[in-house]
């Protein structure tokens, strides 16, 4: 049975409608019921409603757009992905024309109302199917949606049949992130885009891409090879580095990588194709033993560390406070600005132990000098010193909610991970903000309860993800509008493997899709 004949057997059976119980295909025509499930659908769409009818989709079916450059590349994803899962179902490239009958139309309008900058509108009729948007994000949902519809039916011979119905949908959040760690451990750049594309089957919109810690500097910065070509590499960790000695030497072998700046290109364009924003994360204050590694003049001490980390923690190294080093980092930020067109830019700001910065006469100093009263309060003056050069790019500093402590500038946007206090404090401030709180929203963390696989071993089941609360009652219904959304964070210390990343991530992060996209009526465990 299809979709559309389990629903109205199941009607039957529920309500006792003897005439047309006898078998799911002598029913009268009546709309599918299409409210209580999701139609197969995750995310949920915001509104459903079935019509009479199917709609029979072949491989002769016309493929058509209408209203631009948007509209064609939507309709040509939407082809290869049906066939990238239903070779039967090939379809002709697609034509410029407008909905014609037995035709799937991809419509781009920029007078439809009523959706926001990210919905659509998709109806299936007998007749034919139209996703029509605003914008051609919109447009792109619309088309995930109609490859779910599809794929989750059986093929009839050669052919597929719609259920007739119509869909208007928008997303509930604008940030629909998943942070992926490729510092700790490196993914190669075939990886990174294969994620993205499952990103985009969940209307997910946000890749956050950690490419910088203790243990890994990921991105390729021409100004300051070093960075790469010493702090891309370190010996395995743990078990792995007595494993893997390399005959030549008597040493383990050198675990690690980077992205070039035309794969980071190349992985930014096909985002971008994917209506995915790449977020890129330069670590500062702390997290920096890699770039100190690789050049020790930005450390602090006398005695810096001489080889990136293969363990895991909050480690001492910090940058230091001189002109030379914001320099530097400037000069890093502005290559990151070149590759990554995102509004955003994170400098991370989570767990700079200030040990260091406390010891160091050097650093008393400049405090002294800049009339810095403590630590934090340096801190505050870093990270704002920074956000004033991305200001001055055109783009906004985001970061981990520690760079609330030593004061903030008010454009920055704060991403809450020690749980949702960060959110609540950037919000009552007037800051926007990010859910991305621990261990809610932690896929490092196990699934289920007695895996004795790598991971922190208290569970984040599928179902806790899915009731994360994404709006707290602590925040204001005023100050809501400051929380642009939520994001699951995959660290990956215990994540040695892609095929480890991919079993980490799903399917709980469907389950996060489903909380960012759909309105709260529609989330239903
Ligand atoms: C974090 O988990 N340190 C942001």
């Amino acid at each position: 049975m299809n979709k559309n004949q389990v629903w109205n057997f199941a009607l039957c059976v529920l309500f006792s409608l003897a005439a047309a119980c006898g078998s799911p295909d002598a029913t009268a025509p009546k709309p599918v019921q299409l409210d209580a499930p999701h139609l197969g659908l995750i995310p949920a769409p915001s509104h459903s409603n079935g019509a009479v009818g199917t709609f029979r989709v072949a491989a002769t079916t016309d493929i058509v757009y209408s209203g631009g450059e948007g509209a064609v590349g939507v309709a040509q994803y939407f082809v290869v992905l049906i066939k990238s899962q239903r070779p039967d179902l090939a379809f002709r490239q697609p034509k410029e024309n407008t909905p014609a009958s037995g035709s799937i139309a991809f419509v781009l309008d920029a007078d439809e109302k009523g959706q926001g900058a990210e919905g659509y509108s998709l109806s299936v009729s007998p007749k034919g199917v139209t996703v029509t948007a605003r914008t051609s994000a919109g447009l792109f949902y619309g088309a995930v949606t109609l490859w779910q519809l599809i794929t989750s039916e059986p093929m009839q011979g050669l052919s597929v049949d719609v259920p007739a119905l119509r869909i208007t949908d928008a997303p509930r959040f604008a940030w629909r992130g998943v942070m992926l760690d490729s510092a700790r451990h490196f993914q190669s750049p075939e990886y990174v885009k294969g994620f993205i594309d499952w990103m985009a089957l969940h209307k997910l919109n946000v890749l956050h891409w950690h490419l910088v810690d203790d243990q890994g500097w990921r991105l390729e910065i021409k100004k300051y090879p070093r960075l790469t070509s010493v702090g891309a590499w370190r010996v395995p960790a743990g078990q792995a580095a007595q494993d893997d000695i390399d005959p030549a030497t008597g040493k383990p072998r050198q675990y690690g990588g980077f992205y070039t700046q035309e794969q980071v290109r190349d992985i930014v364009a096909h985002a971008a194709k994917r209506h995915i924003t790449v977020v890129p994360e330069i670590e500062m204050p702390g997290h920096a033993t890699a770039a100190v590694v690789a050049y020790p003049e930005l450390g602090v001490t006398n005695k810096p560390p001489k080889a990136v980390p293969e363990e895991w923690g909050i480690f001492p190294t910090l940058f230091n406070v001189d002109d030379s080093t914001f320099t530097f980092i400037e000069n890093v930020l502005a290559e990151t600005i070149e590759l990554f067109p995102s509004e955003y830019i994170h400098v991370g700001g989570d767990e700079a132990m200030k040990d260091e910065w406390h010891a160091s006469p050097r650093i008393q100093a400049r405090m002294k000098e800049l009339g810095v009263k403590d630590e934090h309060a340096l801190q505050g003056y870093f990270i704002q010193r920074v956000g004033k050069f991305i200001d001055s790019k055109g783009r906004k500093l985001i970061g981990w909610d520690e760079i609330l402590e030593g004061g903030l500038a008010a454009n920055a946007t704060v991403m809450s991970w020690r749980g949702v206090d960060g959110a609540i404090a950037a919000a009552k401030a007037g800051h926007d903000t990010v859910l991305s709180p621990a261990p809610d929203l932690y896929f490092d963390h196990w699934q289920s309860p007695g895996d004795t696989s790598p991971g922190r071993s208290n569970t984040l089941s599928l179902k806790d993800v899915y009731l994360f609360n994404p709006l707290p009652a602590a925040i204001a219904p005023e100050q809501r509008q400051h929380v642009l959304g939520l994001q699951a964070n995959l660290w990956a210390e215990f994540m040695r493997s892609e095929a480890r990343v991919t079993y980490m991530a799903f399917p709980r992060m469907a389950a996060l899709a489903e909380v960012a996209w759909s309105p709260p009526e529609r989330i239903n465990w």
